[in-house]
């Protein structure tokens, strides 16, 4: 059966004047319905342009797609018409930003943006529209929903406008959702909560739910499947627990290391030594060989695929079967 989305050797290039950014080199992920899959990764490493693309809001120019491909229940959505992309967008795929004040309009109440989309797309009536609203701002947890309805972004805290946004990307039941670092801009506590909100509502709706994130420690407890990115790829892919338990590429390892511990709270956080590539100058062989404690001469030369490891999972390096723990 195929995937509920499914994004394959996907290449995407930024042509700007200060040259060509190879920005994904080959991005392969797949999610299906009822399954949360985190793809993590520094900043700079390609995560939110492969979600704008998978959107079909990817900026063009200066960004092109120079190959693969972006499946929705099987059909390729990057030679979809632009109708039919509109048509997708919102009904069938969704997607929630990392900052919900600027994403929502604050000149209207959020009554009215939730309700928007139903009026334009479903028909509804103003009212039945508001009444809607009213359920969804429940759903997502906002207290007195009736009262709020009417009130604007603004009167919202950073948390509750995040709920806001979730309940405007819930409106035309959407099958996949897309968050990109919802809970980045807000403080520990209230991520939390978020990401229980989130992972409560992909269970409830047996949604293929894809979470974008930098923040290891944020998705563990949520994520079914973790892809890691580097450098435009994906150079890991495996179950939650056995990324955890085994992680089989130098560069997830790095990341776990450099996770703070509640224990050494206070403590230096171990950043991982250099820096992401220059996206216009990516070094030849494996990208990470600058940075990797493993590296050797071959890794200088040879690009390594992402190859399928017993699991089932995967790794991008040269290496990886030595990593395996048997
Ligand atoms: N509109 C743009 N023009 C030029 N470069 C861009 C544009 N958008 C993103 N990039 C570049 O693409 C790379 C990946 O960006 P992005 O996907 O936003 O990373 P992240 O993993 O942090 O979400 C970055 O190097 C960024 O500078
Ligand atoms: S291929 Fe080589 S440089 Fe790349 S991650 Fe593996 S060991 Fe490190
Ligand atoms: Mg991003």
């Amino acid at each position: 059966m195929e995937p509920l989305l499914e994004v394959t050797g996907l290449h995407v290039e930024f042509r700007t004047r200060d040259g060509v950014a190879k920005v994904l080199n080959g991005v392969d992920y797949a999610v299906d319905a009822g399954e949360t899959l985190a793809v993590l990764g520094e900043s700079g490493s390609g995560k939110s342009v492969t979600a704008n693309t998978i959107m079909g809001i990817l900026e063009t120019p200066p960004g092109v797609v120079t190959a693969g491909s972006v499946r929705y229940r099987g059909e390729d959505l990057l030679t979809a018409s632009p109708e039919r992309r509109r048509e997708l967008r919102g009904e069938n795929i969704a997607m929630i930003f990392q900052d919900a004040l600027s994403a929502l309009n604050p000149v209207f109440t959020v009554g009215f943006q939730i309700g928007e989309q139903l009026r334009t797309r479903r028909g509804m009536s103003r009212r039945d529209a508001e009444r809607r609203a009213v359920e969804l701002l429940d759903l997502v947890g906002i207290p007195a929903a009736k009262q709020r309805v009417r009130d604007h972004p603004h009167q919202f805290s950073g948390g509750m406008r995040q709920r806001v946004m979730i309940a405007m990307s819930l409106a035309l039941d959407p099958d996949v959702l897309i968050a990109d670092e919802p809970t980045t801009a807000l403080d520990v506590t209230v991520q939390a909560q978020i990401m229980d909100l989130l992972a409560e509502i992909q269970a409830d709706r047996h949604m293929g739910l894809i979470l974008i994130t930098h923040d290891l420690g944020v998705v563990a407890e949520v994520a079914d499947r973790i892809a890691v990115m580097y450098a435009g790829r994906i150079v890991e892919n495996a179950d939650v627990h056995a990324l955890y338990a085994n992680p089989c590429h130098p560069y997830t390892r790095s990341l776990l290391e450099s996770i703070p511990r509640v224990d050494t709270k206070g403590s230096e956080l171990r950043a991982i030594k250099g820096l992401p590539p220059n996206l216009t100058r990516i070094p030849p062989g494996c990208p990470f060989h600058p940075r990797c404690p493993m590296a050797r001469d071959v890794c200088h030369e040879v690009v390594p695929p992402l190859e399928v490891l017993p699991g089932p999972r995967s790794s991008a390096c040269l290496f990886a079967e030595e990593l395996v723990i048997r």
